[in-house]
């Protein structure tokens, strides 16, 4: 078994935050996901390579420093090519490209071995979206963290406002158009592993979800 608490769902099921905090407490690294999959697209675009030119960025990714280090916050942050991209990843330009890049079993298979790399000097929590099926199936902890599209809409509206692309069941049936695509695609589908505890937070408030989960693991942890 692995040491490492797997959290994975779709977006704006409130993971992120969640991994984040988690980490902060618990005083292990936080690794997410999502930003390796925008750094490839990233430094894919200093070197001219396309987003779906799967040899080429495969190759990039063979020899590209990607790891996590504390920034002068002490929070952990995503240190590539020897820079730390911070902002530059959350452009929704990068974000495409990562989902471009992500579909390309190549790309996936590149950042998995980096990914599986992470756990090697103890315990972390893990972001994304295949963690406890793909990257680490021995976890010793899984959640699923998910909330119905409407609800999801409904923060996603609450975060972004006018940039989240429409009135609240315009952006429900969006995410639920996305759910349907990511959980039905060929490679690394986004759905729960068979051992995973599903917490469907749509009814429970950020600090009901966090408590929840803290209370599961830190025994084992601290
Ligand atoms: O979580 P995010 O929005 O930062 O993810 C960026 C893209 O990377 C998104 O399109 C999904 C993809 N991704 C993935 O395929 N697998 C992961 N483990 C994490 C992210």
């Amino acid at each position: 078994m692995d040491n490492v608490i797997a959290i994975d769902g779709p977006s704006a099921s409130g993971k992120s935050t969640l991994a984040r905090n988690l980490s902060a407490a618990l005083h292990i690294p936080y690794i997410n996901t999502g930003s390796m999959f925008r750094a490839t697209a990233w430094a894919a675009q200093k070197r001219n390579i396309a987003w779906d030119d799967e040899p080429a960025l495969a190759a990039m990714l063979k020899d590209l420093t990607m790891e996590y280090r504390t920034n002068s916050a002490g929070e952990f942050e995503l240190f590539c090519d020897n820079a730390f991209p911070g902002e530059e990843l959350r452009s929704t330009e990068i974000a495409a490209g990562a989902s471009k890049a992500g579909t390309l079993p190549m790309v996936r298979s590149e950042l998995k071995r980096l990914q599986q790399n992470m756990n090697k000097s103890g315990w972390i929590v893990m972001e994304g979206r295949d963690i406890g099926t793909v990257i680490f199936p021995e976890a010793k902890f899984k959640f699923f963290i998910t909330a119905s599209p409407l609800e999801r809409a409904r923060r996603r509206l609450a975060q972004e406002g006018n940039k989240a692309g429409g009135t609240l069941e315009e952006v429900a049936a969006a995410i639920a158009a996305r759910d349907l695509q990511d959980s039905t695609r060929p490679v690394a589908p986004l759905k729960p592993a068979d051992d995973a505890e599903i917490v469907d937070n749509s009814n429970m408030t950020y600090e009901e979800t966090f408590n929840y989960i803290y209370n599961k693991v830190k025994d084992a942890v601290l």
